[in-house]
């Protein structure tokens, strides 16, 4: 996704400056809010890393070892979870999306996840974002959004 990269990061900043009229604000010195949504170049390259994302963990077989989410995986469509997954993000990053899927505690409840499979999960989720070249900032920014949810996730501290 060529909207990732730095250097179009960078032009694509500029533009959404341009347009939102935030030039006096930089000529004051004062740092422009752009949205971590903006950032990432919006929804079109979001729902791509999630897509990329979630074809990556229904397939994991570490994560398949656990027959609650193995079983889940067996009756729940990938692409619905693209769908909920990318509104989630959408929303939580500042984007116009409304998530209106399951709060996560009720989710996840009856999957057992365990903290070694929480990690796996963020070990995937980062080497997606690499694979895109999501530049540092936003991937932290990304990976904080998605640590916020994993008390209501890991059923097994
Ligand atoms: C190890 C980590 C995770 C595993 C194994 C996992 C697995 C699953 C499974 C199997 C389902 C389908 C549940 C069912 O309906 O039976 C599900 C639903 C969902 N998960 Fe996760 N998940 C994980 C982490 C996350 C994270 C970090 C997020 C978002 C930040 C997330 C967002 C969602 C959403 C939005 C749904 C759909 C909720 C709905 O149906 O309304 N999951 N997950």
């Amino acid at each position: 996704m060529f909207i990732f990269r730095r250097k179009h990061l960078s032009v694509y900043c500029l533009t959404v400056l341009l347009m939102t009229g935030s030039v006096g604000a930089l000529a004051q010195d004062e740092t422009p809010a752009v949205s971590l949504f903006d950032r990432l170049g919006g929804l079109m390259p979001l729902s791509v890393v999630v897509s990329d994302f979630i074809d990556v963990v229904v397939t994991d077989s570490m994560l398949n070892a656990n027959p609650a989410v193995d079983a889940s995986r067996k009756v729940v469509p990938a692409p619905y979870l693209k769908y909920r997954v990318t509104a989630m993000v959408c929303e939580a990053t500042g984007g116009p999306c409304t998530y209106q899927g399951r709060d996560m505690k009720s989710a996840h409840a009856h999957l057992n996840i365990t903290a070694a499979e929480w990690d796996q999960m963020v070990m995937l989720f980062k080497e997606v974002l690499a694979k895109h070249q999501v530049p540092e900032t936003e991937t932290q920014e990304l990976l904080d959004i998605v640590g916020s949810t994993r008390a209501d996730i890991v059923a097994t501290p």
